[in-house]
């Protein structure tokens, strides 16, 4: 079947069992909240208009039993298609949060984070009989324990203005010209969930061209982000509906890459070893190396060990003595050597050695 970049049309749970298994990194799934409202009550606002919440015949069950049953076996779905260090997000309100949180653990999964979605703007408690209902909580979780998942940290920290980036994310709800309307210029669907969320989420866990599945595509917005950041996507959908409007949507949309979507913050620095380094003339046996007061030792061998006050060790350790600190210290952070008659980082003699390295590298490719 093609299934890459595409919108299936029919009940998830079927399309999923046509799908091959371990064949997705991701997948973000926002599915029916089961919000049992109840039949025929009207919510208005203060002012005395209704407000048109979620009662689609697509969120409700028979019972919660019903909703349990409808969650495991799609999550189960989920699973099989998940490659071995793949992971999930599901979203969802106090309503089933717990229920798909405990299926989530029965089958295997793995939680990393819950993560809570506060809105800037909640809908009003109209009536005033409890707390307003201000956020939603996504569970992000690996397909096993033992899964590798894609994390990108740095990336987080960045789009967090450099601060670790927490499980409190202040995102307002789908508004203005981003809500998709149909030809009355209704709004085309309930839930429809903002591009910012969707935006970190891809850009937090998943990397650039991987396979992201949503079995709930709605109007399409993961496969809309996915796209847009260079990630490849798979819908599934019943609603002709949103289907039609959905596909509309992704057509338009042109991909972006920037550092976010490559995750440039993230990638490993190339490993390279001492040894190596002497044999390209990076460094050379015998030099010294000088911590900032110009106190140095000597580099005895290309293991990177270094001499100093007539005993030889590794640089780390002869660092530490130097600095006058007990415990280990990174020697590439305090140690320096001379070029050209300056002292220069060794951290950064390393790091013209790995642009060396990869220069080669792409020359190669
Ligand atoms: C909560 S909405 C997803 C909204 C979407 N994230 C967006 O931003 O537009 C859930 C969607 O799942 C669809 N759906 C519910 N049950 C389904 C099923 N068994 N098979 C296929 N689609 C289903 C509904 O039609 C609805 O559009």
């Amino acid at each position: 079947m093609d299934y890459i970049n595409k919108i299936l049309q029919g009940d998830t749970i079927q399309k999923m069992q046509e799908l091959p298994e371990k064949s997705f990194d991701f997948c973000f799934a926002d599915p029916p909240y089961f919000m049992q409202i109840e039949e025929g009550k009207k919510l208005f606002r203060v002012e005395g208009t209704e407000f048109d919440g979620c009662d689609d015949d697509w969120d409700k069950f028979a019972s919660m039993d019903a909703y349990k049953e409808f969650t495991r076996k799609w999550l189960f779905e989920v699973r099989r298609l998940l490659k071995d260090n793949g992971a999930i997000c599901v979203i969802s309100g106090m309503q089933s949060i717990y229920e798909i949180g405990s299926i989530l653990r029965e089958l295997g999964y793995w939680v990393i984070n819950d993560i809570i979605w506060k809105k800037s703007n909640p809908t009003p408690n109209f009536g005033g009989t409890r707390l307003n209902n201000s956020h939603e909580t996504l569970i992000w979780a690996a397909k096993s324990k033992k899964s590798k998942f894609t994390f990108n940290y740095k990336t987080g920290k960045y789009l967090n203005g450099g601060k670790q980036m927490g499980s409190i994310w202040e995102f307002p709800v789908c508004s203005g010209n981003e809500r998709l309307k149909d030809e009355n210029d209704n709004k085309l669907h309930n839930t429809q969930k903002p591009e910012a969320l969707l935006y970190r989420i891809i850009a937090l866990f998943t990397a650039k061209d991987d396979l992201v599945l949503d079995p709930f595509g709605g109007t399409m917005t993961t496969g809309a982000v996915a796209k847009k950041m260079g990630r490849n996507y798979t819908m599934i959908e019943r609603d002709e509906t949103y289907i039609k409007y959905g596909q509309k949507r992704l057509d338009g949309v042109i991909p972006e890459i920037s550092d976010v979507e490559l995750a440039t913050f993230d990638i490993k620095p190339l490993k390279v070893s001492m040894k190596e380094m002497v044999k390209a003339g990076y460094f050379r046996i015998g030099e010294k190396f000088f911590n900032k007061q110009g106190e140095s030792a000597v580099l005895a061998d290309d293991s990177g060990k270094l001499t100093y006050n007539g005993e030889t060790k590794s640089m780390h350790e002869v660092a530490a003595l130097m600095m006058g600190q007990s415990r280990r210290v990174n020697a590439f952070d305090f140690l320096m050597v001379e070029r050209d008659g300056c002292r220069v980082s060794i951290n950064d003699v390393r790091e013209d050695y790995r642009r060396h390295c990869m220069s080669t590298l792409e020359k190669e490719v």
